[in-house]
């Protein structure tokens, strides 16, 4: 089977990488020609590294490396069986490179895009042949990321989902299945992790670096809040905050906020620049925690609260089943625990008793518990028998 990537980026090449290693040939498209020779020299740079921490040996990795063929011209991938696309986040290219795929490819090739933030439906509808589209979105490093959503289209056919979904597990990833709505799982159930930190900064509860330790210490969290955004980009997740925010039809729940506005606006976009919530350059000094333990728990127990309501809500409008829910925090983002699992040890009636205090205090629609959690409060049960 012959896998195509177009996009030679951080994600094309970290997918063409879990192919390939996977056995297949895979041909490699970039327009741009110095990003696509880019492309081959990080993954050659990658299996040098894999094999001096001797990860791998060298033939294997030799052998890898040489099912990855580089192509110049996007219809050198005629042949493929399905092709992968992860080029610019951008509607309208992505919807013109289908048209041109589907002008030379194999009636039965399949079509797929990484896309995080655009709909599949959207871009399954100019095709010709909708029935073959289907979302395939990996997490950064796709190589190293076990998750990856699978997101049918309102169009795509059964048997598209069903080969794909048995294609990536033979890959070795964990594959969640979810609809296609905004966020799919990861991106739309993560979303208080960074919105409700934020919030109980602005209110002056806590500083940034006490809840940082906070969620770390006492939560189990690699990272804080914080820190992460800080990791990804502050324009990146501002970029996600705001697409999730409309494509919501603006939905308050997930309504940015001008902290996060105003970082991007200063260009302290985190790590990359230098400078973000946190400070980074030389001899700049990290602020301290408070060490409340109190608060502590506190600020814990309203970010988890809030974590949980949106993976309660995503089950109660059947964006995936529950394990699905679990799986893709615990695999896409390293939560330590799943959040369905983690209401189940918290008791679903204190969760909801948390939200609802919370709905009352503030009168905010942001707060209202999701109507699945009340229910389950109400006859006491539990997401896992
Ligand atoms: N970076 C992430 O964390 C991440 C995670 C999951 C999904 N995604 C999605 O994956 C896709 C790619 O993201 P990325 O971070 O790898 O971007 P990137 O900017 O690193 O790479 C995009 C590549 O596509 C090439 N390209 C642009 N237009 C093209 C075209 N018309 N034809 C062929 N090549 C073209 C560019 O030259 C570039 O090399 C986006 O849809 C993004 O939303 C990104």
């Amino acid at each position: 089977m012959t896998i195509g990537v177009v996009g030679a980026g951080t994600m094309g090449r970290g997918i063409a990488q879990v192919a390939a290693t996977a056995g297949h040939r895979v041909l490699l498209y970039d327009n741009q020609s110095a990003g696509l020779q880019a492309a081959m020299q990080s993954l050659n740079g990658l299996f040098d590294k894999l094999v001096a921490k001797e990860k791998m040996g060298r033939n294997d990795a030799d052998e890898i490396l040489q099912r990855i063929e580089p192509v110049d011209r996007l219809d050198d991938m005629e042949s493929c069986n399905l092709i992968i696309e992860a080029i610019v986040e951008n509607l309208g290219v992505k919807q013109q490179l289908f048209s041109q795929l589907e002008t030379f490819v194999n009636e039965d090739c399949i079509l797929a895009s990484n896309t995080s933030s655009l709909s599949i439906a959207s871009l399954a509808g100019p095709c010709d042949h909708p029935g073959r589209f289907i979302g395939i979105h990996f997490f950064n490093p796709a190589a190293l990321m076990p998750l990856v959503e699978v997101i049918p289209a309102l169009q795509t056919s059964p048997e598209v989902l069903e080969a794909v979904q048995k294609l990536i597990t033979d890959w070795g990833k964990v594959v969640v299945v979810t609809k296609d709505t905004p966020g799919f799982i990861v991106n739309r159930v993560a979303r208080p992790f960074y919105g409700e930190a934020i919030r109980i900064y602005e209110e002056g509860i806590a500083d940034m670096a006490t809840i940082d330790w906070a969620m770390k210490t006492i939560g189990g969290f690699r990272m804080g809040p914080f820190e992460l955004m800080d990791y990804i980009g502050n324009d990146i997740n501002y970029t996600v905050t705001e697409t999730v925010y409309e494509a919501f039809f603006y939905d308050p729940r997930y309504r940015p906020s001008f902290t996060q506005k105003r970082v991007v606006e200063a260009r302290r976009l985190g790590r990359k620049s230098g400078m973000g919530y946190y400070d980074y350059r030389e001899g700049a000094a990290a602020p301290t925690p408070t060490l409340d333990e109190g608060l502590g728990h506190q600020i814990v127990n309203r970010i988890v609260a809030m974590l949980i309501n949106e993976a309660a809500d995503a089950l109660f409008w059947n964006i995936a089943s529950a394990r699905d829910i679990d799986l893709a925090m615990t695999k896409g983002v390293n939560y330590p625990k799943g959040l369905l699992a983690w209401a189940d040890e918290l008791g679903v009636q204190n969760v909801f008793n948390r939200l609802e205090s919370l709905y009352q205090e503030y009168a905010e629609d942001r707060y209202r518990p999701s109507p699945l959690l009340r229910r389950m409060a109400r006859e006491n049960q539990r997401f896992y028998s």
